[in-house]
């Protein structure tokens, strides 16, 4: 059967490009026909990440920080001086910050996760939808987490940061009306990543080992999600397959959020 969901010509901006799941889009988003420009604080591995896109990607790299403005700014005029117009942003970057309980969370980190998880992405739909406004076409994917559909122990500030954003993806797709512009948002669940294994291992005190089961306990699908698989579904998202989907939270949970 044919790939449908080709993304041929279009220019792709990812932020958190560098990461377990930014790296996994930029490399679909690639296969599937796109330019891509990688956005990550992260210069080094950045490079890593482009390195490891098929050969034939047309690729350009931008060392930025999402919570600054001026820097927001310059990697969206990075893409149009590169490319000359932005038809895919995935808006990625994120922080799960500490793990621990609220009564001895530092004010300092709680203002930390949501000035990366929601400033961050809110800058970045401030000087993005602009340019796609003007283009009248455009997709937006907002990288949530199912923190934002659901609580759970430890992760406050994390968990108010991605309900924000679903709120932020929800009202930008909102001032889009009328426009053939559409902003969604992924709600990743347990995905095998570094940021996983964090957060499991800043609950465990002494990091006695938790079994996978226990961790996989409620996932109706028995297992951890994989990065690629969150990608395959940007990649729906950022596709003309995707024209009548707007304001939506997609999970990519294997059915935790779906499940008692
Ligand atoms: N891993 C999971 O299980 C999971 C589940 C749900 C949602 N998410 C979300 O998916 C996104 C990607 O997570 P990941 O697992 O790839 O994490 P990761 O830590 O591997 O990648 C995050 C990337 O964001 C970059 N970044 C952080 N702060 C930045 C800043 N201020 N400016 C620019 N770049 C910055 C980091 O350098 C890193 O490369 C995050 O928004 C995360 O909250 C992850």
């Amino acid at each position: 059967m044919p790939d449908r969901i080709r993304l041929d010509g279009k220019v792709a901006v990812v932020t958190g490009a560098a990461g377990v799941i930014g790296t996994a889009a930029i490399k679909l988003l690639a296969e599937r026909g796109a330019r891509i420009v990688a956005v990550d604080r992260d210069e080094k591995q950045l490079l890593v990440a482009i390195k490891g896109l098929p050969a034939q990607a047309e690729a350009h790299a931008v060392t930025a920080d999402v919570t600054q403005e001026d820097e927001v700014a310059d990697y969206v005029r990075a893409a149009m001086d590169k490319f000359g117009a932005i038809d895919v942003f995935y808006n990625n970057a994120g922080i799960e910050g500490d793990i621990t309980p609220i009564s001895r969370y530092s004010l300092e980190m709680f203002r930390r996760v949501l000035d990366v998880n929601v400033v961050g992405v809110f800058l970045g739909l401030k000087h993005v939808l602009p340019v796609m406004l003007k283009q009248n076409r455009g997709s937006i994917i907002n990288t949530a987490s199912i923190a934002g559909l659901i609580g759970s122990p430890e992760i406050s500030a994390y968990t108010a940061s991605k309900h924000a954003v679903i709120g932020l993806t929800k009202s930008a797709a909102s001032d889009c009306t009328g426009t053939a512009v559409r902003v969604n948002c992924v709600c990743p669940g347990l995905i095998d990543s570094r940021m996983l294994s964090t957060i499991i291992a800043g609950r465990n005190p002494g990091n006695a080992p938790v079994p996978n089961e226990k961790i996989v306990d409620r996932i109706p699908a028995r297992r951890l999600g994989l990065a690629s698989e969150v990608a395959s579904v940007v990649a729906f998202l950022a596709s003309d397959e995707a024209s009548y989907v707007s304001g939506s939270a997609y999970t990519v949970d294997g059915g935790r959020t779906a499940a008692y």
